[in-house]
């Protein structure tokens, strides 16, 4: 029955078709006054780097048929995982992690939801994306849909979506309306009073952004609909790549950076960094936060970077 998904993608997507390394660039934006742009280029490790390995690593080693990871998970969004076990069906292998942080008695294990690991658990909105405010905000900017000539204009943004909800479309409108419309006319009279075509140009983009990842009516938002490619705003790879993870031999499901992706450029357009060849930079946070993301999981300030 489990597998039902897994065939529905192999209907269009099969496993032996292999999928190459990919170069995903993005530009992200800080809330500060100007906006800052802050710019990342990473190679994805989809498969192994010689294309004849097929997916002997990689991103899709885990649906490599010679592999089988099931994993028990804690709550029923299967954002906390109790117990992870790879079985190598070539060779009969067995490892068992267990989280050394949070530990889960047998008993509890036995409890709890059991999953084989296919697609879905890390395309889990492969149709859907419910992107929040600061995805879609860094998007629509990175496609010049909002305008960088506005001083604080992510920071008044991030400030309307992230700390209020709203139970309707309408009272989101009007509130994204008039906040944003006071805020300048209360921080910058004479922007406010020059740019009155581009604030109102302005305001309409969010409004429509909102409309097409927020959802008041049906609860459904990036908060209650998690996706989990990636590590950022929810665990993500990171509920089992935490190097808390540990199975009988002592190895972990390691974190390290350099694991699934590697970074080639990273930092303000004026000031990039740049990777030769086949070397990877070293993860910069985007500000100063003193090398806490070396410990912290991102998930940890990411999910309420505004509150
Ligand atoms: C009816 C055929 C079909 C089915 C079934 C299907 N897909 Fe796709 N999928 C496509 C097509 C067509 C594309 C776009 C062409 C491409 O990039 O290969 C695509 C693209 C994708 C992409 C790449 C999107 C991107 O941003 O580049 C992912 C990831 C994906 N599908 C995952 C899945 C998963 C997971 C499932 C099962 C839950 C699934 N697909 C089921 C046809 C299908
Ligand atoms: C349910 C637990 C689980 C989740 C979730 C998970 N992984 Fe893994 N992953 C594993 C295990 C177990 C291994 C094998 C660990 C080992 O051998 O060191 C592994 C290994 C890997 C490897 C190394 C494969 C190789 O041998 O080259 C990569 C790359 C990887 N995972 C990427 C990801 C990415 C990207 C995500 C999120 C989209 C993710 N994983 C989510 C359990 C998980
Ligand atoms: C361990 C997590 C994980 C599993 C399991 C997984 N994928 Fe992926 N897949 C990824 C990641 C991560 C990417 C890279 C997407 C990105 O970051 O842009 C990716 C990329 C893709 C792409 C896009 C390739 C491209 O070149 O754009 C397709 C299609 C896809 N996966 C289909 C599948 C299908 C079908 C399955 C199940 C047979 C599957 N994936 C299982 C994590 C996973
Ligand atoms: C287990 C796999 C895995 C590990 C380990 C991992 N990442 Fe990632 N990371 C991903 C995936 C997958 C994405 C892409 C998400 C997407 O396609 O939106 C990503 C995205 C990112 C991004 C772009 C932000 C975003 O979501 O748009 C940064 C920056 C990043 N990772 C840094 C790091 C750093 C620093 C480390 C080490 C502490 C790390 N990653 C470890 C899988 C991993
Ligand atoms: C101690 C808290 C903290 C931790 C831990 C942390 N971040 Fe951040 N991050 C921030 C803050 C604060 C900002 C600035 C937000 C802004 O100005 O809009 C930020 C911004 C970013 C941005 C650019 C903003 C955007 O549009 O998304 C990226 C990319 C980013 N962080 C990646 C990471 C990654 C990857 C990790 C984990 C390896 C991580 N961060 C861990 C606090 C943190």
């Amino acid at each position: 029955m489990q597998h039902r998904a897994r065939e529905t993608c192999e209907e269009c997507h099969w496993p032996e078709k292999f999928y190459d390394r990919k170069l995903v660039s993005k530009k992200y934006y800080l809330s500060d006054e100007k906006t800052t742009e802050w710019d990342i280029t990473m190679l994805m490790k989809i498969g192994p780097e010689y294309k004849v390995l097929g997916q002997k690593s990689g991103i899709h080693w885990h649906v490599n048929p010679e592999v089988k990871i099931e994993y028990v998970s804690a709550d029923f969004k299967r954002d906390t995982i109790a117990l992870v076990k790879y079985t190598n069906l070539k060779t009969g292998e067995i490892s068992t992690y267990r989280d050394t942080v949070s530990t889960y008695t047998n008993t509890q294990i036995d409890t709890l939801e059991h999953r084989v690991m296919d697609c879905i658990d890390c395309h889990n909105r492969p149709s859907h994306d419910f992107k929040s405010p600061i995805r879609f905000f860094d998007d629509a900017m990175s496609t010049d849909k909002i305008t960088r000539n506005l001083p604080d204009v992510k920071m008044e943004a991030m400030d309307i979506l992230y700390n209020n909800s709203f139970p309707t479309l309408d009272s989101a409108n009007h509130f994204i309306q008039s906040e944003f419309t006071e805020y300048y006319q209360l921080m910058y009279p004479e922007i406010f009073d020059s740019s009155k075509v581009l604030i109102d140009k302005t305001i309409a983009t969010i409004q429509t952004l909102y409309k097409k990842n927020v959802f008041p009516y049906m609860k459904a938002q990036w908060s209650t609909h998690l996706n989990y490619i990636g590590h950022l705003e929810t665990n993500g790879c990171f509920r089992c790549h935490n190097d808390s993870f540990v199975d009988e031999k002592g190895d972990v499901i390691s974190r390290d950076c350099d694991l699934c992706h590697e970074i080639k450029k990273q930092g303000t357009p004026d000031n990039l960094e740049m990777a030769c060849d086949t070397a990877s930079l070293e993860f910069k946070h985007p500000n100063n936060i003193k090398g806490k993301w070396k410990k912290l999981a991102c998930v940890k300030c990411h999910k309420n970077l505004f509150e």
